[in-house]
């Protein structure tokens, strides 16, 4: 059936056409104004493509869907590779049914939001789909797609990719890449004939993960430029790609990277592919807008907590104690923690088991009696008598073969028939999409919460999965692991409402937004030294907004890089996100230690501004940061230099995202004097403080000094 779709509000417009086939985006961008069916013919009417010789074929002029199909010349990557041993294999489909919110569509639709489903079927390779479109309340456009094999033997699908066509004059890439200690590094390009490919093979999403693959104009920044972008939710192997044709066509899309005989469908079954979601504004912050939106309201999974910013402030213990976990240490950690204002506790890994490394032990989600002869409850009463809640460390879908569980069922580990898997960090990895397997943990991990009051989980996953076949076929199994994972996160906080977990995986390396549909903040890296910090903040913010990112205050030497920093900067980096210390308080200083405690009340009573408001971040030069937070009545701003300037001031630095006919008084805050005196307070309006600006602030190599702008009655 034929159809026409609008899918337009103010902020974005995404316009679509079927005659019958799979749906066409005539149209993504800015609103546009098509208000009937005719007025997106004429749109199709002014795209038509030229007469070339030897060119597509006039007949069926050219098309591109959101799930691309050859048989239409669409010379890219398919929508969907597969197979039933040859056959199958070139899918061409007709849509049955078009619905919009579950009501039947007919012929033309316009709407500010809602899901369009378009559901189609291939009678000949004898599958149907389900192709899913969705305008959320966030202005993020999100697809997925399900496709079920209608026909009696085994369809083997290969990979299945949704894509939406980008304007040609959007010519730049940028994406990320990273490593442990250094995650989301951005990187730039111009994109050419072919394809730009970012594979995620990690078993996780990777530190090295595309994370949002933009294209825009030429030199788009943050506040500058065209940008359209697209995030593929998942956490397992998947992939980014832009792609230009020789037709002049450009696509940015993804999807999951399916192992070769992974998803084999037999008669009735379906696969279900991840969301893909994308955005489309002016310059990097608007796109990191939308995708904020769309976490603060998210709502796929029944039952959880909305990630609020009033954040408790947290201790964890991995850099101050490692695995020496010493009970009257730890105790006094926690009274110390009290003291400077901490409100939640978190005993890392080393509690259970044989782990008194990391050689041995996981899998064994049992104290340690060796350790904790009288269990953790002397650590969690004093927690709680304190005023702070507990947390706990897992790294659930892991196992040492020094541990029981490898011992007993050296079956459960992810493996290829006939060889253990290389280890790394001494471990491999539990497969937890065996069921036996996967109820162990958990009850393992639920005789835990029923026994103390833990309130936070910090979920670590240390390694990549390679060689991660299921046995006893031994067929790839990251998908079903990747499912199972979310699946036990969830069970979990079903069974213990308000439970709230980190996404941890050697630091960032888990970081996407369908984690945190189920998780509710993740730590951003294990390198917390400032300076890194500054720039993965900013970065991992174009994805999460700053309550979700785990942002500590660690020792002035870091333990990653070995740079010594002063507490000012430490704690001015780490304010923007979901505050923590990761610090042996017993070895700081009177003089820290009140730092500390001044650093952690003014947090709290700016958390509101810190974490709930938009994120704005500025373009300046090299190794020169300027970002800020903007709620309606405040905002604070944070203007970092990392090297001493060539000149003697870098000149005028604008304030954006306030509102432009408000007034605003700004005040230069420190909370540690530098010696430097500050410059006086002003008042000026948005629209001044965002184009005139203010003088950048006179800062030493590594430091950072807070900007406070109030509106003014
Ligand atoms: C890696 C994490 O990123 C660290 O914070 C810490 O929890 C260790 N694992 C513990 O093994």
């Amino acid at each position: 059936m034929e159809s026409r779709v609008v899918l337009e509000n103010d902020a974005v417009s995404l316009v679509l056409t079927s005659d019958g086939h799979l749906p066409e985006v005539v149209h993504w961008g800015s609103p546009i104004g098509i208000t009937d069916a005719a007025g997106i013919d004429t749109l199709v009417t002014a795209a038509k493509p030229p007469r070339a010789n030897n060119g597509i074929p006039e007949e069926e002029g050219h098309r591109l869907a959101i799930l691309p199909e050859q048989w239409a010349s669409w010379t890219g990557h398919p929508g969907i590779s597969g197979s039933r041993r040859g056959h199958g294999w070139a899918a061409r489909f007709t849509v049955d049914q078009v619905l919009l919110d579950g009501q039947p569509v007919d012929g033309f639709v316009r709407a500010e939001r809602g899901t369009i489903t378009w559901k189609a079927t291939d009678p000949d390779a004898q599958l149907a789909l389900d192709l899913v479109v969705e305008l959320t309340s966030s202005d993020a456009i999100r697809m997925r797609a399900t496709l079920t094999n209608t026909g009696e033997d085994g369809y083997q699908l290969d990979q299945m990719l949704l894509c939406l066509p980008v304007p040609s004059r959007a010519s730049e890439v940028l994406d990320f890449a990273g490593r442990w200690g250094k995650e989301r590094s951005p990187q730039r390009g111009t994109l050419g004939i072919g394809t730009h490919w970012r594979e995620g093979r990690h078993g996780r999403t990777g530190a090295d993960s595309a994370l949002v693959l933009h294209l825009g104009t030429p030199g788009f920044g943050f506040q500058e430029g065209e940008v359209w972008a697209v995030h593929t939710a998942w956490s397992g192997n998947h992939v980014h790609y832009a792609e230009k044709i020789l037709t002049g066509d450009q696509v940015i899309g993804g999807g999951e990277l399916l192992l070769p005989g992974e998803m084999v469908l037999d008669h009735g079954q379906s696969y279900i592919s991840p969301w893909v979601v994308a955005t489309h504004g002016t310059g990097l912050d608007e796109i990191a807008a939308v995708h904020h939106r769309y976490l603060r309201e998210r709502s796929d999974v029944a039952g959880h907590q909305p990630v609020d910013a009033k954040r408790p402030v947290t201790l964890n213990v991995w850099e101050a104690v490692y695995f020496d976990h010493d009970t009257d240490r730890l105790l006094d950690l926690a009274e110390r923690a009290a003291k400077v204002g901490i409100e939640r506790y978190v005993l890392d890994d080393g509690w259970f088991g044989a782990r008194r490394d990391d050689h041995a032990g996981l899998g064994d989600w049992v104290v340690s009696d060796q350790v904790w002869p009288e269990g953790l409850h002397p650590l969690v009463d004093r927690v709680n008598e304190l005023g702070m809640e507990f947390g706990l460390w897992f790294e659930p879908e892991m196992v040492n073969p020094d541990s029981d569980l490898a011992r007993a069922h050296p079956d459960w580990v992810m493996q290829v028939p006939g060889r253990m898997p290389l280890q790394s960090r001494h471990q491999w990895v539990l497969d937890i999409g065996i069921p036996g397997a996967y109820e162990h943990v958990k009850s393992q991990m639920m005789a835990l919460l029923d026994e103390y009051r833990i309130g936070y989980i910090k979920w670590d996953h240390n390694r990549d999965i390679v060689d991660g076949g299921t046995s006893p076929d031994g067929r790839p199994g990251v998908h079903e692991q990747t499912l199972a994972f979310y699946r036990l996160v969830d069970e979990l906080k079903a069974a213990h409402p308000g439970l709230e977990i980190e996404s941890c995986s050697s630091g960032g390396a888990r970081v996407d937004l369908e984690v945190m549909q189920h998780c509710d903040r993740v730590w951003v890296s294990d390198n917390i030294d400032p300076t890194d910090r500054q720039q993965m903040m900013r970065w991992t913010a174009q994805l999460l907004p700053p309550e979700m990112l785990g942002s500590h205050i660690a020792s002035g030497a870091s333990h990653t890089t070995g740079r010594f920093h002063d507490i000012a900067y430490r704690a001015a980096t780490a304010v923007f996100g979901h505050l923590g210390v990761e610090w042996d308080l017993a070895k700081a200083t009177d003089d820290e230690i009140a730092q500390l405690g001044a650093w952690i009340a003014w947090y709290k009573e700016n958390r509101e501004t810190l974490l709930a408001g938009r994120t704005v971040r500025v373009d300046l030069s090299e190794g020169v940061y300027l970002h800020g937070t903007v709620t309606p009545d405040t905002a604070i701003y944070a203007y970092t230099e990392l090297d001493l300037a060539p000149v003697w001031s870098r000149g005028m630095v604008p304030l954006p995202g306030l509102d432009p006919d408000a007034r605003y008084r700004v005040t230069h805050l420190e909370l540690t004097a530098h010696g430097r005196e500050l410059p006086a307070p002003v008042e000026m309006t948005g629209r001044q403080l965002a184009t005139h600006g203010i003088r950048a602030p006179h800062v030493n190599p590594e430091r950072t000094r807070l900007v406070v702008a109030e509106r003014i009655a």
